[in-house]
């Protein structure tokens, strides 16, 4: 089980500027990358998926199906749907 607290999917769309701070869901987890939007390999791009789910954009960027891609995002993690 987690401890992690639980979050509606309308508070994650709340959080889609580098102001409100950017969250997205994958697989009924919520991250708030925010710090992480400046470093990643793939530029603004991930905006895009910013108040959202990655599921959509990750089937386009296949190279996002990788084990430490899901290590990167894991340290993000704030919470559950
Ligand atoms: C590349 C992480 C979201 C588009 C990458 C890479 C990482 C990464 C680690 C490099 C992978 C490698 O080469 O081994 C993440 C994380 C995301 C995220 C943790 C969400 C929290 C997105 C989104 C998009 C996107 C939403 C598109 C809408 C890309 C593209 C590349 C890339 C196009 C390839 C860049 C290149 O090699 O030129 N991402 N990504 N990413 N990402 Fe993301």
């Amino acid at each position: 089980t987690s401890d992690l607290p639980v979050y509606t999917l309308e508070e994650v769309t709340k959080h889609r500027s580098l102001d409100s701070g950017v969250w997205v869901t994958y697989k009924g987890g919520v991250y708030d990358i925010t710090e992480f939007v400046a470093i990643h390999p793939g530029g603004d791009k991930i905006l895009l998926a910013a108040g959202g789910a990655l599921e959509p954009y990750w089937a386009l960027y296949a190279v996002h199906q990788q084990d430490h891609v899901l290590e990167i995002l894991s340290e993000y993690k704030i919470g559950v749907l």
